[in-house]
């Protein structure tokens, strides 16, 4: 353990420390600093620490959208804030803020035994609530845009706490302004929602969510509670789970092409996998990548998961070098027979 001085706070920093437990790809990879953020109060001193030092920062949540290289130079900071509290009621919603290193699927479970809906379908999503703007999670018809109301952020530009609304915070399709237009910038200590009251408003536009909800809920009307049983047995059928083999969910984007692009594609390929989504089409990258033979391929010590080909995992001792390459052919041979360009999810860092 190091201490060093930021402004007036003393900074507890460790060195050499091991992520392999802390990123879900279960990557054996080393910081070169390290320290847990447990309050706000922190972040000033971290950042200010870092800028005279001319480290790089990264900020880790729960390490499940990142590969990680063998070392790790700067100063590694995990969040690690606490707290849930409701901010106002209404009679139908509620408003509450989450500190940004709760646990998310432990928060929408959490949420769910007070009675606030709205979180169901993003249900055992790995991470953390503070990552979960970063590219506007989403699964089953919401994404998280949809129920936030603000982000609390710590503007490491400007060195002050500030709040940023939901149309600043710039949500797209696994995207936002701290992943791609301003990456760095912000570090998120909370996230406030707005949540339902009453379970009128479940989302079941996906068939295969509504036939396993009707399956769980038998005669009974659904309930938000269905909703997350439905959800948590879906994942669980298609994803593997990180504790038993390293993964990051979907390595790729789900491409979205034009119409002109799609209608000459399903011509070729009459049973293409894709939905409309305003003026073109979200083409499932996974259709694509099975459609080429990647599933279930082993490569090295990583590999493409046997059920689910978006997935790429770590069968154990595989690296960055490993997935970094196998991601390249697999990119290669999606553009060599359907000219889509496949765009990684997860961060490469560093
Ligand atoms: P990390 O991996 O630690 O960090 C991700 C990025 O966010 C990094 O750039 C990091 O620097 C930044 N970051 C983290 N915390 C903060 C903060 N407080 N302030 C600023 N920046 C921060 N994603 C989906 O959208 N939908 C899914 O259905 C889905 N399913 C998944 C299933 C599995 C099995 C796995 C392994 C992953 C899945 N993911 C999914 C991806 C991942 O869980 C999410 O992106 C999640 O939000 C990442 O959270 P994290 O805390 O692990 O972030
Ligand atoms: N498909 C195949 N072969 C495969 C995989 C998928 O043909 O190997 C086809 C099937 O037709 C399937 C369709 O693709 O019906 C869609 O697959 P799935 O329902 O599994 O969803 P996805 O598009 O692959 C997206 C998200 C997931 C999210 C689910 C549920 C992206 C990149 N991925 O996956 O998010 O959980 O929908 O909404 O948008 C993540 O981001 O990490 C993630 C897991």
């Amino acid at each position: 353990m190091v201490g060093a001085a930021g402004g007036s706070l003393m900074l507890e920093l460790q060195t050499q420390v091991s992520l392999q437990a802390l990123n879900s790809f279960g990557f054996n990879s080393v910081a070169e600093r390290y320290i847990e953020l447990t309050q706000p109060a922190q972040l000033p001193a971290l950042i200010d620490y870092c800028q005279e030092q001319v480290l790089p920062c990264l900020i880790l949540g729960g390490g499940s959208n990142l590969v990680l290289s063998a070392r790790v130079p700067g100063v590694v900071a995990r969040v690690r804030l606490r707290g849930i509290e409701v901010v106002s009621r209404s009679q139908q919603t509620v408003r509450v803020r989450v500190a940004a290193g709760e646990s998310w699927h432990e928060t929408v479970s959490w949420l769910l035994d007070q009675g606030f809906y709205g979180l169901e379908n993003l249900a055992l999503i790995p991470g953390t609530v503070g990552a979960s703007p970063v590219q506007n999670i989403g699964a089953y018809g919401v994404e998280l845009k949809d129920r936030v109301t603000a982000v609390h952020v710590y503007d490491t530009l400007q060195s002050q706490f500030t709040q940023l609304t939901p149309s600043e915070c710039q949500f797209s399709y696994r995207d936002s302004l701290f992943k791609s237009v301003d990456p760095g910038r912000y570090i998120i200590t909370a996230v406030e929602f707005e949540l339902f009251l009453n379970s009128d408003h479940l989302v079941l536009n996906y068939q295969a969510l509504q036939e396993t909800c009707a399956t769980i809920a038998g005669s009974q009307v659904v309930t938000p509670r269905h909703l997350f049983d439905a959800v948590c047995q879906l994942r669980r059928s298609k994803l593997p789970d990180p504790v038993r083999l390293g993964n990051a969910g979907s390595f790729f984007k789900n491409p979205h092409v034009s119409a002109a692009k799609f209608q000459a594609l399903k011509q070729t390929f009459s049973n293409l996998v894709a939905y409309p989504e305003g003026e073109g089409y979200k083409l499932a990258a996974g259709w694509l990548i099975e459609a080429c033979g990647w599933k279930g391929k082993h490569f090295e010590q990583v590999g493409v998961y046997d059920r689910q080909s978006l997935v790429l995992v770590n069968h154990g001792g595989g690296d960055r070098i490993q997935i970094e390459s196998l991601a390249v052919q697999i990119q290669d041979s999606v553009y060599n027979a359907f000219g889509v360009r496949l765009e990684p999810e997860p961060r490469y860092y560093p």
